[in-house]
């Protein structure tokens, strides 16, 4: 069970770093196909590489991952026990926003790496996550702002997952507002790990 989900992670992974399936390839150092706990009950979903997670092929280990981990400590979280992946898993140039067209090549992989882990909550974290997931769920999106802090009991690819989403990390770093409004999230996060007995 625990090597047949890490194999299927591991083989996707493998195809993500030779995918062409898209034009951010060409400007790729490396493909970023998310990485952590194979077996993890709470999966997060962000949206593309940025510089730093380009230079490593590791999601989330620039600035905005600094405060994910923050974060995600808050909610009584360690990296290794979630598994951390972004709808996009090569760099938009200078960080552009995703394309259409990038989101649909690219999302099959993320769609697989849910199928395989099937986490019991998805936490999306911003406006393109958090579309890709509703649209899913078959939920109405009427963006990030009106979305976000709420738990929504939803059937992903067939799974029963909680959603909840929040906002970027990155935007905590440019506003204390949205910052105070990421910990809120968190700390209730916390709470429905507790309460649907989630907590390793
Ligand atoms: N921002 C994201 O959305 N994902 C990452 O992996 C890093 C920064
Ligand atoms: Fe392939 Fe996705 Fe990279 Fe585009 S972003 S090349 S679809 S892995």
């Amino acid at each position: 069970m625990d090597l047949s989900k890490a194999a299927v992670l591991d083989a996707i992974a493998s195809e993500v770093r030779a995918c062409k399936k898209c034009g951010l390839w060409r400007n790729r150092k490396n493909a970023v196909p998310g990485e952590g706990d194979p077996n993890a009950k709470v999966m997060f979903v962000g949206e593309a590489p940025g510089y730093w997670e380009d230079v490593k092929g590791e999601p989330f280990v620039g600035a905005a991952g600094k405060f994910l981990d923050t974060l995600l400590a808050e909610a009584g979280l360690l990296r290794s026990q979630v598994f951390i992946g972004n709808v996009l898993k090569c760099r938009p140039p200078g960080n552009r926003e995703p394309a259409p067209a990038e989101i649909e090549a690219c999302t099959p992989f993320l769609e697989r790496q849910i199928m395989a882990i099937k986490p019991k909550l998805v936490v999306t974290l911003g406006n393109y996550s958090t579309a890709y997931i509703f649209t899913k769920a078959g939920i109405p999106f009427r963006g990030i702002t009106e979305a976000r802090g709420k738990f929504y009991q939803a059937n992903v690819l067939g799974l029963a997952v909680v959603v909840f989403p929040t906002l970027h990390p990155a935007a905590g770093l440019y506003s204390a507002k949205y910052k105070q409004l990421l910990i809120e999230d968190f700390r209730l996060l916390k709470a429905k790990i507790l309460d649907l007995g989630l907590a390793v």
